[in-house]
């Protein structure tokens, strides 16, 4: 569970008039899935930031699981909490596959012949274990990310943060990802909070938080949130595919449902059309 309280925080020598987050109110429950989809620049990543006191907010409160996130708890905290960032290039520490995920666990004083279960279930888990003695560099940018998200889970966090994970990968590199985001959220009862500009992703999760200029705006299904083309476009979002497919659809006078968001929702729509 994550809980925000009237969270206010501005970046230092920041000369913007609005604040970076401003008055946030939030509750993620414990094994949601939440996209949060706001233009540039509306504080997306400066929030996710906030949970595990990468910021320490000017004002308000945050707990996760329960805990008051203090100075003193900070390392409890961030035990709970997973996150894997844009650029894959960026998150590896160790010289192979393998050492780079076991490195999350050395630090936590694991024994070894346990840590090397655990590094060996997630390897398989993300389908890394062939390649475990290859370099991090050596791996492709779906399979850097997947390393990525490996090391993110291997001490068994509550919660999985991932900013923009897949903006860097091709359309296969990003499907695998998803799938195994689907598989992680069926298997295990993770909490995942996901920034990310694609669509089709964000219809996956249970929820959407709609940000712009520090403030969250709206909060629904993906269906709720979709169905307001017009909000969307003012905040400058784009559409799923299928509710454009709607609107062509109804310029020809063609008569659609009012909302087409999702692939199946357009399939079942074609099999009444006749
Ligand atoms: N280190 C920093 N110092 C000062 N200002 C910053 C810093 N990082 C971000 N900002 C500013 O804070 C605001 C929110 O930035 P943030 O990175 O949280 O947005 P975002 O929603 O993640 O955007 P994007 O979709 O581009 O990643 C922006 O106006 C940005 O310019
Ligand atoms: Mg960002």
């Amino acid at each position: 569970m994550i809980e925000l309280k009237q969270v206010n925080y501005q970046y230092p020598h920041s000369n913007t008039k609005t604040k970076t987050l401003n008055d946030i109110n939030l509750t993620i429950k414990t094994g949601e899935w939440v996209t949060l989809l706001g233009s540039n620049g509306s504080g997306k990543s400066t929030l996710v930031k906030t949970f595990n006191g990468l910021i320490q907010p000017d004002s308000g409160e945050i707990r996760i699981n329960d805990t008051l996130l203090t100075s003193e708890k900070i390392h409890h905290v961030r035990r709970q909490i997973g996150m894997v960032f844009q650029n894959p290039d960026n998150q590896f520490v160790g010289s192979t596959v393998e050492s780079d995920i076991a490195f999350g666990l050395e630090n936590i004083g694991m024994d070894h012949t346990q840590m090397h279960h655990r590094v060996e279930e997630v390897l398989r888990f993300v389908d890394l274990w062939d390649l475990r003695n290859n370099p991090p560099e050596s791996l492709s940018g779906g399979q850097k990310q997947r390393t990525a998200i490996a090391s993110a889970l291997v001490s068994s966090p509550q919660i999985l943060i991932l900013d923009e994970a897949t903006s860097m990968l091709d359309p296969e590199g990003r499907k695998h990802i998803m799938s195994l985001l689907q598989r992680i959220r069926r298997e295990q009862n993770l909490t995942i909070v996901a920034i990310t500009h694609n669509i089709e992703e964000s219809l996956l999760s249970d929820r959407i938080i709609l940000m712009h200029q520090g403030e969250i705006i709206q909060s629904g299904t993906p269906e709720e949130i979709f169905s307001q083309k017009d909000l969307l476009f003012e905040l400058g979002l784009d559409i799923p595919v299928y509710e454009k497919i709607n609107l062509q659809l109804k310029q020809l006078e063609i008569n659609t449902p009012d909302h087409l968001i999702t692939r199946e929702s357009l399939m079942n729509w074609l099999w009444t059309f006749n």
